[in-house]
């Protein structure tokens, strides 16, 4: 049951958090079950009227949208500044924005798009983690989750940049892990295919047919992930920090030879 459908929220966590990429898909599920264990947070997209909407229908009384692009230093900036104005703490923070602008083979990639695609996917997740540390997190620890996939913990055929991207998020998840502990852990989602706006063209007018490839017999739906995230942001991964955890309804299980 959701908190909105719980009727007037009663919990209180005392703790904050920034979802980036959040006005729907992953990001929103997320930001959903954190609001539903009685946090508040704050989160990000690109369009000002989704992003309010979103914060709506979450409920603005734990809620605020900062709207701009995951890889502008100024809105980084922003994002962060006002969780501290309106929560004064931000303890917990969700890298999920993502891009995947390119499909085909990795021979033709152009190096300018795969820039582009660090810059989204990897480069903003290191400054967003850069300035929670710096604004709450150093001094008053918390909890980071990075949003990868399982195209960054194999091989990706057509979305080389994007799977490029995601296993740096691999490794930036083991070097944040790394300097940020004791007081704060960092681990990882690696997602396979979810049902959401991004991953439609990979299941559209097909999708019993790619669910069979899942042992669990269906693709995924954001609270999947959520859920995982969600555990990695509370005090039950207490002793868990720096690992990737591959939410994927079995599909790795093919993976095997005989
Ligand atoms: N769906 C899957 O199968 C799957 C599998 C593995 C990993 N993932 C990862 O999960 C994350 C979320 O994906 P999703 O499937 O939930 O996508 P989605 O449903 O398309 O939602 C993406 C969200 O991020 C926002 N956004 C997109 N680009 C942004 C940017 N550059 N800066 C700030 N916000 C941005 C979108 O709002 P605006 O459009 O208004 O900006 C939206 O709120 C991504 O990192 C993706 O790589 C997804």
């Amino acid at each position: 049951m959701t908190a909105v459908e719980n009727g007037p929220r009663t919990r209180d966590s005392g703790k904050a958090a920034i979802v980036t990429g959040a006005s729907r898909g992953i990001g929103y599920a997320v930001a959903e079950a954190l609001v539903a264990r009685g946090d508040r947070v704050c989160i990000t997209g690109r369009t000002e009227e989704t992003l309010k909407e979103a914060v709506e229908r979450l409920g603005a009384d734990r809620v605020i949208g900062v709207a701009g692009k995951a890889h502008d230093p100024a809105h980084q900036a922003a994002a962060v500044e006002r969780t501290m104005e309106a929560f004064g703490r931000v303890d917990h923070l969700v890298n999920n924005a993502g891009t995947n602008p390119v499909f085909g083979p990795i021979a033709d990639l152009d190096p300018a798009v795969a820039r582009k695609v660090f810059e989204t996917n990897v480069l903003s997740a290191l400054a967003f983690a850069q300035l929670t540390w710096k604004a709450w997190q150093k001094e008053h620890g918390g909890a980071i989750v990075n949003i990868a996939s399982v195209a960054g913990v194999s091989a990706s055929p057509f979305i080389g940049a994007y799977g490029m991207s995601k296993a740096a998020m691999v490794n930036l998840t083991l070097q944040l892990a790394h300097e940020f502990s004791p007081g704060v852990r960092v681990n990882a989602v690696a997602p396979a295919v979810v049902k959401t706006k991004f991953a439609q063209a990979l299941y559209e007018g097909r999708e019993a047919e790619a669910a069979a490839a899942y042992p669990m017999g269906r693709l995924g739906v954001p609270e999947d992930v959520a859920g995982a995230a969600e555990f990695l942001l509370s005090d039950r991964s207490a002793w868990i920090t720096g690992q990737t955890l591959v939410v994927d309804g079995g599909i790795f299980l093919n993976a095997g030879v005989g």
